[in-house]
């Protein structure tokens, strides 16, 4: 009896017809995915003799936002070392960017099979599955592009992955927040290097700029879901959950934002760079924390803040305040770069 009762509760979850604020959300979405979209192969004339990548280009230099990019040890080292590791660090980013995107597109088409006749749930997903397929296909031009073998997500993550997809049908909550870990910090450093300005190659500039366009609405869906879901939640699984958000959050980030293993090697970089860099020194505290600031909102407004959950995210190192309205720039952090 008690398993129905639970497989009862989780369809009866999947039917949102009856929430028309969501529902027209959702509409709105879709019809934008319809209205506002971009392929790779039309979006971006990848053979325009100025999307050439040609060696010695000084536009690959990392930006100044980027936590390596402004360190002094990257500062000193030769032009030709500095377009060298630039071209290997935005390769990877954009590796470990499709990385979490596949396993997306796994996740969203898990949650979609399930979802019941009529439900604006299922176009939604599909619509944020095809935008994703082309984002993989664009970040994996960019990086055959560059031409570094790049390894993307580090080695651990690469072999757990294949579980992820598995928690979206039924444990979506926690695969949404999962989402949102790693799209948040991504979205959030490509907006931050579009808003240095600084000059970029015409190749990451039009991929971030696209990125950044459609990543706005899969955002959106995932913090819609969750304030719709997560309120209701019994008091126990909120307290779970608050205890989980925070160490999913910091674990994915470091993930995409830490180099793996093999960068380190391969350009022979200090241990002690390697330790300022991620995340002793007070810039790359700072902007560690700012990743999260919708987070830290999304989490208040649903009830996952608690004094137990507090301290979690002090020692993830993820606390502050929480941001007022979702996309709010952290002006702390753009001025510390300017
Ligand atoms: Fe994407
Ligand atoms: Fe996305």
């Amino acid at each position: 009896m008690a398993r129905t009762g639970i497989i009862k509760r989780w369809r009866s979850n999947m039917d949102v017809l009856d929430d028309t604020v969501y529902t027209d959300m959702l509409n709105t979405l879709s019809e934008g995915s319809v209205r506002r979209h971009f392929n790779p192969y039309i979006d971006i004339d990848w053979d325009a003799p100025e999307f050439a990548v040609t060696p010695n280009d000084e536009r690959w230099i990392l930006p100044g936002t980027d936590p390596l990019g402004r360190h002094p040890w990257y500062q000193a080292q030769a032009v030709e070392r500095q377009i060298e590791i630039g071209m290997w660090r935005q390769a990877n980013v954009a590796k470990v960017g499709l990385h979490f995107e596949l396993v997306l597109i796994r996740g969203l088409m898990d949650y979609a099979f399930w979802t019941p006749n009529g439900s604006p749930e299922y176009r939604y997903c599909l619509h944020e599955a095809a935008e994703e397929c082309n984002h993989t296909m664009m970040f994996q031009e960019m990086v055959n592009r560059i031409g570094v073998d790049v390894p993307g997500m580090p080695r651990l993550l690469r072999w757990s992955q294949p579980v992820v997809p598995l928690m979206a049908g039924p444990l979506p909550i926690p695969f949404w927040f999962g989402i949102l870990a790693g799209e948040e910090p991504i979205d959030h450093t490509q907006k931050n290097v579009l808003r240095e300005g600084k000059q970029l190659h015409p190749i990451m500039e039009r991929v971030m700029a696209i990125h950044v366009a459609e990543e706005a609405r899969h955002i959106s869906f995932a913090h819609e879901y969750l304030r719709k879901r997560v309120p209701h939640l019994s008091r126990g699984k909120r307290f779970l959950l608050s205890m989980f958000v925070p160490v999913m959050m910091r674990v994915l980030c470091s993930a995409i934002m830490v180099p793996p293993r093999e960068f380190w090697k391969e350009f022979d970089i200090p241990r002690s760079v390697r330790k300022e860099v991620f995340f002793n020194s007070p810039e790359s505290r700072q902007m560690l924390r700012d990743m999260f600031g919708d987070v830290r909102m999304l989490c208040h407004d649903t009830g996952l803040i608690n004094p137990l959950a507090k301290i979690v995210w002090r020692i993830c190192k993820i606390d502050g305040k929480p941001s007022r309205y979702r996309s709010e720039p952290q002006r702390q952090h753009v001025s510390a770069v300017a």
